[in-house]
């Protein structure tokens, strides 16, 4: 039995440490053998002297081990799924699962309600009425072999040994770690049963990498790591100046991603969403380039078959498919409310994570497990970043259930900044494919 304490001084020394001393790491952390405080050095240790490529593939996969794996072999073809790091008001997945399967390509996707501003995926799903994800595994695989696309809640016990080891790591200052943040995210796609991972790796103010040097160097361990235990791995860097999209909230977001099925949605998103797609098409074997892809995925919009996925899969999992066309068929709030600015100028930042706040107060998001989401309230920007202001202009609209807001409203404005000039953003910083 290897002792922890000669795995924490050794790697406090900067050696690398060997496959059995991060297997009985993770395993004895897991199961109780080893205390939070040996835990925690050790994780402090890794903060400071990082992890080589194979240490960091082995702590992925031991992270994988330690729970339940999802067998999605009964569904045919090649599995792609994509994970966005952070995000606020991100609206891609309900893009590009459809659009995605509209080009024949299978989306598996599993989806968690999840903490956080708003609520996850299946939250989103769940404003509209009837939409259910609780399938069994089998009818799950059968829907995704049949129409290319399903969604299911998330169950079993994944990844269990993450589970602990992140909440360690918000407690000791050591969740900004590049080895630690890409194992932890790697190990809950391959767990879910992904053989092609595509990421969003958020580069700005609100994300976990703050410069486009350190998000490069993270989304190039993850795509490592995927490639390292036979998961084809590619990546994006993509920008957080400001919430993409103008949504942010559950109901509002769907109306979003619809508008962006239809050809008309926010530039942003629809670029992001084409971006990533083309990605998954090309993992997933539906393209050999990814121009290729990206003229499938064009075409899907344009000819309205990735609008009809997405109605296919809401009739499919018990929703009402006029939805789609018909938007007051989703909740709404009981009032709306103008943020008027009193300043002049170009916007030249949106604090995504103070935005995502804002929502959450109005009821958009859950702080603990039980809270219940308020699927109808949020918030719709006017102005983005390079747009130029008068004062007296809409900034945003605050939709909301309660009919004082003066504390959202005053936070909204905050998260803008102006300055003299328009410059629109590049949101797109890097496409990495190896
Ligand atoms: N998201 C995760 O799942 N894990 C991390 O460590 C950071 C972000
Ligand atoms: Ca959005």
């Amino acid at each position: 039995m290897t002792r922890m304490i000669d795995i924490i001084t050794k790697k406090r020394d900067n050696i690398e440490l060997s496959k059995e001393e991060i297997k009985s790491f993770v395993q004895g952390y897991t199961n109780g053998d080893i205390p939070d405080y040996q835990a925690s050095s050790l994780l402090m240790a890794i903060f400071l002297n990082g992890m080589t490529e194979d240490e960091v593939a082995t702590l992925t996969m031991e992270m994988v081990e330690s729970g339940d794996q999802i067998d999605l072999s009964g569904i045919e073809g090649f599995k792609v799924d994509k994970h966005s790091t952070g995000g606020v008001g991100d609206t891609t997945t309900l893009v590009l699962a459809p659009l995605v399967a509209a080009v024949g390509v299978p989306v598996p996707k599993m989806s968690g309600r999840g903490l956080g501003h708003t609520g996850g995926t299946v939250d989103k799903l769940e404003a509209m009425e009837g939409f259910h994800v609780e399938l069994s595994q089998e009818e799950f695989i059968d829907l995704v072999n049949k129409q290319k696309l399903a969604l299911v809640g998330q169950s079993g016990n994944l990844t269990p040994a993450d589970k602990l080891i992140y909440a360690l790591r918000d407690v000791t200052g050591t969740v900004n770690s590049i080895p630690l943040i890409a194992s932890s995210i790697m190990s809950k796609k391959i767990a879910a049963g992904a053989d092609g991972i595509v990421l969003d790796v958020k580069v700005g103010d609100g994300a976990f990498m703050k410069n486009e040097k350190d998000a490069e160097a993270l989304a190039h361990t993850m795509v490592q790591i995927g490639n390292n235990v036979g998961r084809n791995t590619m990546a994006v860097i993509s920008s957080m100046e400001e919430p993409l999209g103008y949504a942010i909230g559950n109901a509002l977001e769907v109306i979003e991603a619809i508008e962006t099925l239809k050809g008309k949605g926010p530039e942003d998103l629809t670029e992001l969403s084409l971006v990533l797609g083309s990605q998954m098409v090309v993992l997933g074997g539906g393209a050999n380039s990814l121009e290729e892809a990206r003229g499938l995925l064009e075409k899907a919009i344009e000819d309205g078959s990735a609008l009809e996925k997405f109605r296919q899969l809401i009739v499919s999992q018990g929703g009402n498919g006029d939805v789609i066309d018909d938007y007051s068929l989703l909740p709404t709030s009981e009032y709306t409310i103008e943020v008027k600015s009193d300043k002049a100028g170009y916007v030249t930042q949106i604090e995504s994570e103070n935005m995502g706040i804002a929502a959450s107060i109005l009821g958009a998001g859950r702080e603990t497990k039980e809270s219940e989401i308020d699927l109808a309230v949020g918030i719709v920007l006017e102005k983005k970043v390079g747009d130029k202001v008068e004062v007296g202009d809409t900034l945003a609209v605050i939709h909301s259930n309660k009919e004082n807001v003066d504390d959202v409203i005053s936070r909204v404005k905050d998260c803008y900044t102006f300055g003299e000039e328009g410059v629109h953003p590049t949101l797109i910083k890097k496409v990495i494919t190896e």
